[in-house]
């Protein structure tokens, strides 16, 4: 067996998108490709639905089932396709936000008549903090929407990155034809179809042909356009895409399974093997011989008679075997695993070996942290995954005296597993819960009544961010916090977290204290 090919070989990516713009759709299309499903629908019941109104058991049940579909691996065309899912509800935006530090790169699906969302710009921060390589789908052509170049300057602007089409529609809504596909010159004609593979037509957009395809006016509309494309904007390069400089743009409809196979055909052959990774310590190349990992993802199990959490993996080096010993670096321990499990299509399985660019899911009992590096015996630490201020917060405290033990071990591990952020008040010693949405607290009360038999109660504080600070100005940061004593606390890792009240405060701060770096998100 060969380590470099097998590694060479694995695409691992996630799908992101603002809510309803067709990830869902996008993702399962690509699996019914991989041949990892045979019917569309299978991939729908993950989501849990963006109702207004939280209902428990709908999440509990959605749960249940993401675990086997978080990470979705297929063959196609000799390569092996990783798929990373994210929640759709973007009360669980941190989840999506730790799953893109364990992808080698991602598919942005942008709604035509949408453009650019709140929630695709906050996802695209991330990418673009890491560099991470981006492939664009504009979805639903076969709706009316807004004009496909209107649309890709809003992508440069809105996510601040250069764009190159490598694919082109023929009209949209009722008259959508298809699209020219720039990247082959090939032209790939629409026929509703929610199944079927569509046929593509080698044709250059030059050829006499055109015509009796599409017809004179909408061919002579393509050539201009593609002109006019290939004036504006330079031949694709894919080093400035793998740099996460310039971003490829494909247009389908996923409902209708139209571009999905261009993109992804194109995707494989573009998209980057495993990349290198930073690790505090050095970088680490993916074909080195020894494996190294880290915990990207916790999943607990919310049945009471089974405690047992599941820790997701990304192997960032080597090989990873069945029951071989490999070290817990923040424990100093050596542990060997004896079912790890792959993630293949929707069902896992008993692994004996995986690669660089895998996923791996290890049974677990409460070892593992987010963050966590598992390595062949190197001390070796990924860096930080970045936490972003949260945007609600809430006093967390106990409801029931005589479990306040049972409280103090629930919170710790759900804020292992990244369910949302903890803060300690440096002056009073008062516990912060801080979450992206209310789904959040629910999520932590429910479960620490019924995972630890535990009871909270919440308490109203009027916070606006939570900014990590730091300064080579010792006196003005030790100023500062003597002035904002009330205001500091501590993350879970003990860092310095000034907990600003309004943006008014904040920027009063900011203005005061000009050689203070306030930041809001902790990897900086
Ligand atoms: P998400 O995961 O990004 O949240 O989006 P999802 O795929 O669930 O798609 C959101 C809605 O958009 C779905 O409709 C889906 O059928 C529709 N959709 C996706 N791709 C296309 C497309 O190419 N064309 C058109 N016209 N619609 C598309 P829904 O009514 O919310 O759900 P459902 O009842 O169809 O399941």
């Amino acid at each position: 067996m060969n380590l470099k090919k097998e590694i060479q070989k694995r695409r691992t990516f996630a799908v992101i998108s603002h809510p309803d713009a067709g990830k869902t759709t996008l993702t399962e299309k690509l699996l019914l490709f991989g041949g990892a499903i045979h019917v569309a629908g299978a991939v729908k019941s993950n989501k849990i639905k963006k109702s207004a109104t939280s209902d428990w058991m709908e999440i509990e049940k959605q749960r249940g089932i993401s675990v086997a579909t978080s990470v979705m691996g297929f063959d196609y065309n000799k390569h092996k396709i990783n798929i990373l899912d994210t929640p759709g509800h973007q009360d669980f935006a941190e989840d999506t936000f730790r799953t893109l530090t364990a992808v080698d790169s991602v598919i942005v699906v942008v709604d035509i008549a949408k453009g650019v969302e709140v929630q695709t710009r906050k996802l695209m921060e991330v990418c673009r903090m890491r560099n991470t390589p981006v492939m664009i789908f504009v979805n639903k052509l076969d709706r009316e929407g807004k004009n496909p170049f209107d649309v890709l300057d809003e992508l440069e602007e809105e996510l601040q990155i250069a764009v190159r089409p490598l694919s082109w529609p023929i009209d949209m809504g009722d008259r959508f034809k298809g699209v020219y596909n720039l990247y082959r010159n090939s032209l790939d004609l629409f026929k509703p179809s929610k199944q079927v593979v569509t046929e593509s037509i080698k044709l250059d957009v030059e050829s006499a042909n055109l015509e009796s395809h599409i017809g004179s006016a909408l061919s002579s509309k393509l050539r201009e356009e593609v002109e006019l494309i290939t004036e504006v904007y330079s031949e694709f390069d894919r080093e400035d895409y793998l740099a996460g400089k310039l971003a490829p743009v494909f247009f389908g409809s996923a409902l209708n399974n139209f571009g999905v196979k261009e993109l992804l055909d194109c995707f494989v052959e573009i998209a980057p093997s495993p990349r290198k990774v930073q690790a505090e310590e050095r970088v680490v190349d993916p074909y080195e011989n020894t494996f190294t990992g880290f915990v990207f993802k916790i999943h607990a199990n919310m049945d009471p008679n089974h405690r047992s959490r599941i820790a997701f993996v990304k192997i960032c080096s080597g090989q990873f075997e069945r029951n071989v010993n490999y070290k817990h670096v923040r424990f100093n321990r050596m542990m060997k695993f004896s079912s790890p499990t792959a993630f293949m299509a929707q069902k896992k399985e008993i692994l004996e070996e995986a690669f660089a660019g895998d996923i791996i899911g290890l049974p677990d009992t409460g070892n593992f942290k987010i963050g966590d590096t598992l390595t062949s015996g190197e001390d070796l630490h990924f860096k930080g995954l970045p936490s972003f201020s949260p945007e609600m917060f809430k006093y967390i405290e106990n409801a029931d005296p005589m479990k306040s033990k049972q409280l103090q071990k629930g919170v710790e591990q759900l804020m292992d597993e990244g369910v949302a952020q903890l803060f300690t008040n440096q002056f009073n010693g008062r516990k912060i819960i801080g979450t992206v949405g209310q789904l959040q607290f629910e999520v932590i009360e429910y479960r620490l009544l019924h995972e630890y038999g535990a009871q909270c109660r919440w308490n109203p504080i009027q916070l606006f961010k939570a900014c990590w600070i730091e300064s080579e100005d010792k006196e003005q940061l030790a100023d500062f916090k003597r002035r904002k004593y009330q205001y500091m606390a501590h993350d879970k890792q003990g860092r310095d977290v000034f907990l600003a009240e309004s943006n008014y405060i904040l920027m009063m701060a900011q203005q005061d204290f000009k050689n203070i770096k306030f930041h809001f998100a902790s990897e900086y």
